[in-house]
């Protein structure tokens, strides 16, 4: 997989949703138990909007922010035909302006960064929630580095349970699971290495 907003331009730059417009199945799994109706939830490498489209259906006031301007236009088509609104930031996440205790929730699923940039956004997320705000995180694993169901060419792209832990250490783990899913997403389908990840503050 290569990076950069141009690779992502062209990957959505077509009608169809590349991942589909049926939200993540863990954030549809975890959300309402975790998180109080009507809370500010922050979705980052948000994409074409399927599970910022589906919060803002379930009541939460959603921001979104992705660096490819097809994705956030799909976003709005998106959300127009549901009926919702989603405020979105056409930005790179390490330029955008994340705030401190602003958020009842973060939710960062399948975005893959180099290490040290990742580390740093991390923390940014920390500072980022609000007390007792949490975060929602779902990445592929190591073990899925070279299976044809996708995901990053470079294996320190991949996530592990040791980076959450270290990265996430002044927040209450609630969740930490490594598990292999069948995943039907858009474009994509197949056996597929993931690691998910719930913490409060
Ligand atoms: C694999 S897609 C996942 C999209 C979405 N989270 C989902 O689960 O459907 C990764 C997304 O992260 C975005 N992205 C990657 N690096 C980014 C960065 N540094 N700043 C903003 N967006 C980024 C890409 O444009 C892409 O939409």
């Amino acid at each position: 997989m290569s990076t950069g907003a141009p690779f992502w331009d062209r990957k959505y730059g077509r009608p169809e949703y590349v991942y589909g417009t049926e939200p993540n199945r863990f954030l549809v799994d975890h959300v309402t138990g975790c998180l109080k109706p009507g809370g500010e939830v922050l979705t980052l490498g948000e994409g074409e909007g399927r599970n910022a489209v589906w919060l803002a259906g379930q009541g939460y006031v959603v921001t979104a922010v992705d660096y490819s301007r097809p994705a956030l236009e799909k976003l709005h088509i998106l959300a127009r035909s549901q009926g919702v609104e989603v405020c979105s930031y056409l930005s790179d996440v390490m330029d955008f302006e994340l705030g401190e205790a602003r958020w009842d929730a973060v939710v960062l699923l399948h975005m893959h960064l180099p290490p040290r940039t990742r580390s740093l956004l991390h923390r940014r997320i920390v500072k980022a929630l609000c007390p007792a705000g949490v975060l929602f995180l779902e990445a592929l694993r190591c073990d899925q580095f070279g299976r044809r169901s996708g995901g990053p060419e470079r294996s320190e792209l991949f996530y592990s349970a040791e980076t959450l832990r270290r990265d996430f250490h002044d927040l209450a783990i609630s969740r930490l699971v490594e598990e292999d899913r069948f995943i039907e997403s858009g474009e994509h389908r197949g056996w597929t290495s993931v690691i998910n990840f719930i913490a409060r503050k």
